[in-house]
């Protein structure tokens, strides 16, 4: 199936990184928000993002303009109505999500593929919201986007082969290199990562180093490009408290459990970079 218009569901983190990443890649690319402002947000993030691939010499000038081109940011869902793919990246709430999939199914053309970004939740419980499982499948960015090479594919037992060829064409196509992964709460990476970010806390919380000899410890010991504590507050405390909560509702593992000081966090507002506060202080809103 040929793809050439790509809807996005949200302009957060993720929702405008995957808009960026597929106007770039030459896709007529609709993104929505659930407010003007919000949209406003996201364009702003978009375009601050193109700049740095500019001053990067990830792009040159007339591939910014060309990608800024191909955008176009809205609040209605029905704006949605003529794509080919629709990648859905909002927040991590199984209820909303599913509802908007309902809704988004009544007013897509059936041949039309959905996709989910969401972390932890499975493409299975999202498919069965639609009446197109066979045409659902899971592509999981990496935040953030325009950097992080690796996207997850994920197949249900519902999903066509041809879907999945398309959508794997289709990770590529945007300069990813995919994987296949399985349709269990996490995926690949997730089911690895998630358990130690959260022992970070529980290391904090215990006193076995502070927040920066945590981090310290990871960057230098391991060569991870960040420590786990600054990881956090990149991806979102907001949303690795209900990637936690959705994985340890599945396993009932411990590991997955979200810890204590992680939820306390959350209800003081401190969500990490985007709310200016996190285990660091940003001085105000990313
Ligand atoms: N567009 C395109 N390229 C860009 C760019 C942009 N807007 N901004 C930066 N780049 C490129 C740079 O040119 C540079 O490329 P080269 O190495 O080829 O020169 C590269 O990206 C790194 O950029 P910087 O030097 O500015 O940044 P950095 O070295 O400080 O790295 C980082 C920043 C990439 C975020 C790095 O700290 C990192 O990798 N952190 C870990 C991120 C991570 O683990 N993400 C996964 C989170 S978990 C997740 O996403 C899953 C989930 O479900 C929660
Ligand atoms: P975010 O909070 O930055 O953005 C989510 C956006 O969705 C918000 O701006 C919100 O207004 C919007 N939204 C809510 N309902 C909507 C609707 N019905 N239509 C359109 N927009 C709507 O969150 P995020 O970090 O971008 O995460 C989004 C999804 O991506 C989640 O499923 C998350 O698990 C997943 N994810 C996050 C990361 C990460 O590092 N943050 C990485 C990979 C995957």
């Amino acid at each position: 199936m040929e793809i050439r218009r790509v809807g996005v569901l949200g302009a957060g983190l993720m929702g405008a990184g995957i808009a960026e990443v597929s106007a770039r890649a030459g896709y007529e690319t609709t993104v929505r928000e659930v407010s003007d402002d919000l949209a406003a947000r996201g364009r702003a993030r978009i375009e601050s993002s193109l700049e740095k691939a500019v001053e990067r010499q990830k792009a040159t000038a007339g591939e910014r303009d060309a990608a800024r081109g191909r955008l176009r940011t809205t609040t209605a869902l029905g704006d949605l109505a003529e794509s080919d793919i629709v990648i859905e990246a909002i927040v991590e709430d199984l209820d909303l999500k599913k509802k908007t999939y309902r809704e988004l199914d009544a007013l897509c053309k059936p041949a039309a593929i959905f996709c989910s970004n969401t972390s932890s939740l499975t493409i299975t419980e999202l498919s069965a919201a639609t009446g197109r499982p066979d045409r659902f499948a899971g592509l999981h960015f990496f935040n953030p986007v325009p950097v992080m090479k690796l996207v997850e594919v994920v197949r249900t037992i519902a999903t066509s082969p041809e879907t999945l060829e398309t959508v794997f064409a289709f990770a590529k196509s945007l300069g990813k290199e995919p994987i296949r992964a399985g349709d269990n709460s996490g995926f690949v990476v997730n089911r690895l990562l998630v358990p130690y970010l959260l022992d970070a806390v529980r290391a904090l919380e215990e006193g076995v180093g502070t927040r920066e000899d945590i981090d310290r410890g990871m960057e230098l010991g391991c060569g991870h490009p960040m420590g786990p504590l600054r990881l956090l507050d990149f991806v979102g405390l907001d949303t690795t408290y209900a990637i936690a909560q959705i994985m340890f509702d599945e396993y009932r593992e411990k590991r997955f459990a979200p810890p204590p000081l992680l939820k306390r966090m959350v209800l003081a507002g401190r969500y990490g970079r985007k709310s200016g506060r996190g285990f660091y202080d940003y001085g105000g809103a990313k």
